[in-house]
This record gives structure tokens, C-alpha cells and sequence, in this order.
């Protein structure tokens, strides 16, 4: 399929999903959202892929939504195309994992695109902000909620409420990205964690993506019974006789569902 917006490639196991409008320094307009979409959906379809890899160019994973594209909106548009929810929450509901690997600008919707996704690996010269207020609106695709899980109310709202953007550095010391990479290293290292998460049980992956994902939808108990279904259910799996028996053996195991 020809697109405008992205790249999209296989490297083996692992799809890869490039943001591609440097001119706007990848500000998402709905012509990216739906190829995007597009792409997690030929992904998803795709028995041969077992993760998909996001990332943007080196000066900019993406600045926001497209601010010119949404400048003129009456608040009818917005509510009648349900604009953000619509197309953007594609990400969350890809069952497959998904790396967001971010350098430079993770801006506004950038930012809250990365955090749709499993985990974030950021270059050294990554930067998260939420600088809607400083354009007089504030986030609308998860920014406020998505954030605040992940570092804290306070760091959430000193963001949310100035547009101080955070260095690769704060991010990881926040907990917002799982580690930093020296920029010229992060698709590879990206690539490199895609094809070892692709290289399990796929079904084992799905189960643990769902279960990290519960909690944040419920209580601590509730989570904690989902999890020990899940925990069971692997046992119908023969991936799991696989995996248990080839450290037994001393042998390196041979997932069949992959
Ligand atoms: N939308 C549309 N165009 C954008 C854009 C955006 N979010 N971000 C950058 N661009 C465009 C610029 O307009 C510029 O285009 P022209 O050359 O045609 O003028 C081009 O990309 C390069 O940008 P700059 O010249 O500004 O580059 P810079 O290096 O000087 O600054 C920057 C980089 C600090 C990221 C700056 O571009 C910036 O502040 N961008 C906007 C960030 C922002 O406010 N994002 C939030 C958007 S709202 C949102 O995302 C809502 C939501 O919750 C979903």
C-alpha cells in the first residue's frame, strides 16, 4: 500500500513504522493518523510479525497534532468527528506490542502517541513536553491522563499547566521511558528489543501485555486475579511445556506459536 505520511517495513519478525513528514517535523495530521492506522491494522493481520517498532526522524519523533490542520475547528467539527479519540486509540488497541522509539520532539500529540504505545526507548536527545496550554488549548489524546500515570501528579501538572518540556534524562528518571540510548544507537536497539519480544510465545506476549495493561483499569486485587488466569491459562499453552522443559534440558527453546 502507498503511503504518504510513514514508512512502513519489515525487518524479519518486526514491523517498522517511520513518521515521515520532516517538513512539519512529523505534526500529525489525519492523512498520518489514518495511515498509521492503516499500517498497525496490515501489521496486526500479519502472522509473520510478532512487534512493531514507531519511531519519527532524529530531530523530531513528532511536534503534535497538525496545528495548522486544526486551527479553524469549530467545536461541532470536533465533537461530531470525535477528533483525536477517533483513529488516534488505533495504537492502544493493537494487540501486538508496540516500541515507541522517540528522538528529539515527542510534543503534544507526540507525546501522547509514544505513551500509547507498550514502552518508550528515547535517544539521549529525546524531549516529552505537553505544550498545548501555550497554544490555549490543553491535551486531548491522553496527554492529561497518560502522563500523570506515568510520572505523577506533580511533574504531570507542572507540564501540562507551563509547556516545560523533559529531557531523555528526567523522562527516565520519572519513569516515562524504560531507558535512554545514544541517538545514532536507538533504531537498532529498538529493532534489536522488537525481534527478541517477536522471538517468544506470541500468544505468552499477548498475555503479558494484557496483563501489565490491566493495571491501570483496576483495583490492585482485581488485577492481581486477572492475573493469575492469565498466569493459569499459560498452562494450556505448549509454548509453556516448551519453554519449562527446554531450561530443564538446558536448551534453548523452540516457541511453536510464533
Ligand atoms: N503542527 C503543524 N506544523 C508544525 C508543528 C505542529 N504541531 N510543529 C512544527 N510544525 C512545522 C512548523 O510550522 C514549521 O513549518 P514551516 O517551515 O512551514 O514554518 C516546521 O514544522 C518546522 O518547525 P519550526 O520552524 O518551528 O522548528 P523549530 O526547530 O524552530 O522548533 C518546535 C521546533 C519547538 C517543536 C516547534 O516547531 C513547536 O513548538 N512546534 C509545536 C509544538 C506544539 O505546540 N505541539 C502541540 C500541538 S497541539 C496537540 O498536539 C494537541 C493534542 O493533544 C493532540
Amino acid at each position: 500500500m502507498p503511503y504518504e505520511n510513514i514508512i512502513v517495513e519489515t525487518r524479519g519478525q518486526v514491523g517498522l513504522i517511520t513518521l515521515n513528514r520532516p517538513k512539519a517535523l512529523n505534526a500529525l495530521c489525519a492523512a498520518l493518523i489514518k495511515e498509521l492506522g492503516q499500517a498497525l491494522d496490515a501489521f496486526e493481520a500479519d502472522g509473520e510479525i510478532g512487534a512493531v517498532v514507531l519511531t519519527g526522524s532524529e530531530k523530531a519523533f513528532a511536534a503534535g497534532a497538525d496545528i495548522k490542520e486544526m486551527q479553524s475547528k469549530t467545536y461541532m467539527d470536533a465533537y461530531l468527528a470525535d477528533f483525536i479519540t477517533n483513529g488516534w486509540e488505533r495504537i492502544t488497541t493493537c494487540r501486538k506490542p508496540i516500541i515507541a522509539a522517540v528522538a528529539g520532539y515527542a510534543l503534544g500529540g507526540g507525546c501522547e502517541v509514544s505513551m500509547m504505545c507498550d514502552f518508550i526507548l528515547a535517544a539521549d536527545n529525546a524531549k516529552f513536553g505537553q505544550p498545548e496550554i501555550t497554544i490555549g488549548t490543553i491535551p486531548g489524546a491522553g496527554g492529561t491522563q497518560r502522563l500523570t500515570r506515568a510520572v505523577g501528579k506533580a511533574k504531570a501538572m507542572e507540564m501540562c499547566l507551563t509547556g516545560r518540556m523533559m529531557d531523555a534524562a528526567e523522562a527516565e528518571r520519572a519513569g516515562l521511558v524504560s531507558r535512554v540510548i545514544p541517538a545514532a544507537d536507538l533504531l537498532d536497539e529498538a529493532l534489536k528489543v522488537a525481534d527478541r519480544i517477536a522471538s517468544m510465545s506470541r500468544p505468552v506476549v499477548m498475555l503479558a501485555k494484557e496483563s501489565v495493561n490491566a493495571a491501570f483499569e483496576t483495583t490492585l486485587t482485581q488485577g492481581i486475579k486477572f492475573e493469575r488466569r492469565l498466569f493459569h491459562s499459560t498452562f494450556a499453552c505448549e509454548d509453556q511445556k516448551e519453554g519449562m522443559a527446554a531450561f530443564a534440558e538446558k536448551r534453548s527453546p523452540v516457541f511453536k506459536n510464533r
